[in-house]
């Protein structure tokens, strides 16, 4: 018996889905904004509906029981202890990007980030007027690394930030223990504080390459990060903006605060309880999601590899794909995508022109549909 389904198509119109509303009457599927085409666990479902059925949505304080569910699951998915007053609630993670700039350093100093990235972690640092210094990853033996020598390179009086995207978004790199290490080392030589976001740390494909939050290292290292996560990527819930950092140095903790001040709103209720319910209740499901996801992962491996022009890298963790298209010639492979029925992301945002990044998180009826146009319509441009 088939537990949870993954296969059905739901259909998502009307309900005011970025990643669908924007092809809305075009028969384009998309596969772009990272969020999930699949119903959230069962038990988060229920939770949900139970809290709304009581009907009274006052003002609500993080339940003690959910720090208490989230630092289980930092125990037991990392070994990560992880004490309830080093956790700060927040609305989002791209909210926790822009605290975490304007808290570390001040105007002018440097922020150091990996590229390709997700696009906030260069936006971040200029809206919190600090410079950005970008550092290539590198494509060696066909898997991205960091340049260590190239980042620490990079370094200058001004810098006082590194923000690491952990697992890495888009390459879908999980950063081994020993790379970690590399940069806490960079970070110790120069005093700088690391940023960590590790949003996407519960969607790790690859069974042998476990995910290490970096401030888990060592109590040193620990000192001077700033790790940021959430239920929402893992558990397909980022419409309901509930996300944390842990800080377990209590001089950062506050400026984090401070620069939180009384702008950032608190987390809605709603995703506390959701929140609450996939740290307790969501792991079975998670398991499911992670097979369903590997063969996804595994198909548009295999289908890219025979796309004339295209190439891939392995996806170690994310539901994401980061695609090569360089190769075609194609100006603009978005909008060549689109016109072929297939809505991607473009690489340009994330700070490479010709990549796209193409995201599986769907039912596997669409994504062989997808990619079949994507296949048809680049062999059709060879001829
Ligand atoms: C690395 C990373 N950080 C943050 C976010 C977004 O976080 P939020 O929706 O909580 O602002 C995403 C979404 O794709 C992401 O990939």
């Amino acid at each position: 018996m088939i537990k949870f389904d993954f296969d059905t198509v739901i259909d998502r119109s009307n309900t005011a889905s970025e990643k669908w509303d924007k092809y809305q009457g075009r028969d384009i599927i998309p596969l772009w904004v990272a969020d999930m085409d699949f119903r959230s666990p069962p038990p988060v479902i229920a939770a949900l509906q139970e809290r709304v059925s009581h009907g009274v949505f006052g003002y609500t304080h993080p339940p003690p029981e959910l720090a208490e569910a989230v630092l289980g699951s930092l125990w037991r998915e990392y070994g990560w202890k992880v004490e309830p007053e080093w956790l700060v609630w927040l609305p989002g993670l791209v909210c926790g990007l822009n605290v975490l700039c304007r808290a570390v350093g001040a105007v002018g100093d440097e922020v150091l980030t990996f590229i390709p990235v997700y696009p906030p972690f260069m936006s971040s640092p200029v809206l919190s007027q600090r410079g950005l210094v970008k550092v290539p990853l590198q494509l060696c033996q066909g898997r991205w690394v960091a340049d260590m020598e190239a980042l620490e390179r990079a370094i200058t009086p001004r810098t006082r930030l590194l923000l690491l995207c952990s697992p890495h978004n888009p390459v879908g790199r999980v950063w081994s223990r020993e790379e970690l290490g590399q940069f806490a080392a960079v970070a110790d030589r120069h005093d700088l504080v690391i940023g960590s976001d590790d949003i996407h740390a519960g969607l790790v494909l690859d069974g042998d390459k476990p995910h290490v939050p970096i401030a888990s290292l060592s109590e040193g290292t620990a000192s001077r990060c700033i790790t940021l996560m959430a239920p929402s990527k893992t558990y397909n819930i980022p419409g309901l903006g509930c996300s944390f950092a842990v800080i377990s140095d209590s001089g950062l903790r506050k400026e984090f605060k401070k620069a939180m001040g009384r702008i950032v709103p608190h987390v809605n209720l709603l995703g506390y309880t959701a929140a609450l319910a996939a740290y307790r209740h969501g792991e079975e499901w998670r398991r499911a999601l992670l097979d369903y996801l590997r063969d996804n992962r595994d198909l548009v491996e295999r289908e890219v590899s025979g796309m004339p022009g295209l190439s891939m890298t392995h996806v170690e963790a994310t539901y994401l794909a980061w695609v090569d298209a360089r190769p075609t010639g194609i100006a603009n492979p978005v909008r060549f995508f689109e016109e072929a029925g297939v809505g991607l992301s473009d690489g340009a945002d994330f700070g490479a022109p010709g990549f796209v990044r193409l995201n599986f998180g769907c039912s596997r009826l669409l994504l062989e549909a997808a990619l079949a146009r994507m296949k048809a319509a680049l062999v059709k441009g060879e001829r």
